[in-house]
């Protein structure tokens, strides 16, 4: 068989961390990963109790979602957001990642005229990754107000995404609406991390009106469900309603146990407010052992990220540092694009107790740093 000429899968970013995780790992306790976002803590046991007891496995889920899980996922977002949505508008999707990466061919197929998928220099690397499988072009913006007019004229999307990851920043999610209304491109908002806003309440584009925006909600991040692999979309009733037919003919479907735990997820909003208090708790731990180092590091407006300017702009060094004396893996920022070459991005995903080993750690190699300087009044030789 001859080479194929075509698209050839770009390494994933995070197996590039795989040789200092083996660094990480040399220490005592071995290694921290704070590089994936993904969660630790343990959903409520009365999702788990509907995982195993709802009865729901035997026969083909909708793939639309359960008229249940679509009147969940609405009065969520009514109750939480003060968004009026209509649960026919509401679609079920196997963790938003897919829907991520398969939205632009969908749109394709639709507007065959349009090729471009626009989306935040920064960001999360899956809005690219989509437009490049659907062949098309993924053009990204910094502002609103820099998208090129002949970009906007093919654009088959434009995506926001706040609280951003990585940045942790909010968008100006009703800019972001008008400006897809005036230039007739459908906004998707993915507001995964809408339930870890720090400033201010958790905003959603549908606040806007459903008129050409759709937003997408992940139960992996606000439920600790990301291996039970769940999200939903709603919106404009016509996309809405488009994506999910034709994600029924390619035979989409969310596990019936799994639409029956997101049921009991989305109607309960004590864990979420407790895990609010811990993702806070270990932000500011994270931020207070890098500041050992001589790092700066802030609570984010949202999100359970630290967005670290690396010392020299050097996020790899950086990396590796933290790798060698913290035993903690994070990310350097290229993972999200150029633009953030010159951070890195921890996730605060591990326990108290593992933080506080990273701390510890941090700590005794600042003071092993210190110790190194010579002295001005002893001069070393
Ligand atoms: C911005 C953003 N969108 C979507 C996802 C995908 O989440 P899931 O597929 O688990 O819903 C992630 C996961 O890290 C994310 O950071």
């Amino acid at each position: 068989m001859s080479d194929p000429a075509g698209f050839q899968p770009p390494p994933y970013p995070y197996d590039r961390l795989d040789d200092l995780r083996a660094v990480a790992d040399r220490l005592p306790g071995g290694c921290v990963d704070l590089s994936i976002g993904t969660p630790c803590d343990p959903p409520p046991a009365a999702v788990v109790e509907a995982l195993a007891r709802s009865g729901a496995e035997r026969g083909y889920p909708p793939s639309v979602g359960t008229p249940a899980l679509r009147e969940a996922a609405a009065g969520w977002l009514g109750r939480r957001f003060g968004a009026a949505v209509d649960p026919a508008h509401v679609a079920a999707c196997i963790g938003t990642k897919e829907l991520v990466a398969g939205v632009p061919q969908w749109l394709r197929l639709r507007s065959p005229g349009r090729d471009t998928v626009l989306y935040p220099r920064t960001s999360y690397p899956t809005y690219a990754m989509g437009a490049t499988l659907a062949g098309c072009r993924a053009v990204p913006f910094g502002t609103l107000d820099e998208i090129d007019p002949a970009d906007a004229a093919r654009a088959l999307c434009l995506w926001v995404n706040s609280p951003a990851n990585p940045s942790g920043e909010l968008d100006d999610l009703p800019a972001a609406a008008a400006w897809g209304r005036h230039h007739g491109v459908p906004v998707f908002s993915d507001e995964c991390y809408i339930e870890f806003t720090w400033r201010g309440p958790g905003r959603t584009i549908l606040s806007e009106g459903v008129d050409g925006v759709v937003a997408l909600h992940s139960l992996s991040k606000r439920s600790n469900l990301a291996g039970a692999r769940i999200g939903v979309y709603a919106g404009d009733p016509a996309l809405v309603h488009y994506l999910s037919e034709v994600r029924k003919h390619a035979g989409f479907m969310v596990p019936g146990p799994v639409q029956a735990a997101a049921v009991v997820a989305f109607g309960d909003d004590q864990h979420v407010d407790e895990q609010r208090d811990r993702y806070v708790r270990r932000l500011d731990l994270m931020a207070a052992a890098l500041g050992k180092l001589g790092v700066e590091a802030q609570r984010p407006p949202g999100t359970f990220y630290l967005w670290v300017a690396a010392p020299g702009g050097d996020a790899w060094a950086l990396t590796r540092r933290l790798a060698e004396v913290g035993g903690v893996l994070v990310s350097p920022g290229e993972f999200y694009g150029e633009a953030g070459a010159g951070h890195v991005r921890i996730a605060v995903v591990q326990p108290d107790a593992r933080l506080d080993l990273v701390a510890q750690r941090l700590g005794a190699a600042a003071g092993d740093a210190a110790g190194d300087v010579p002295h001005p009044s002893h001069p070393a030789g």
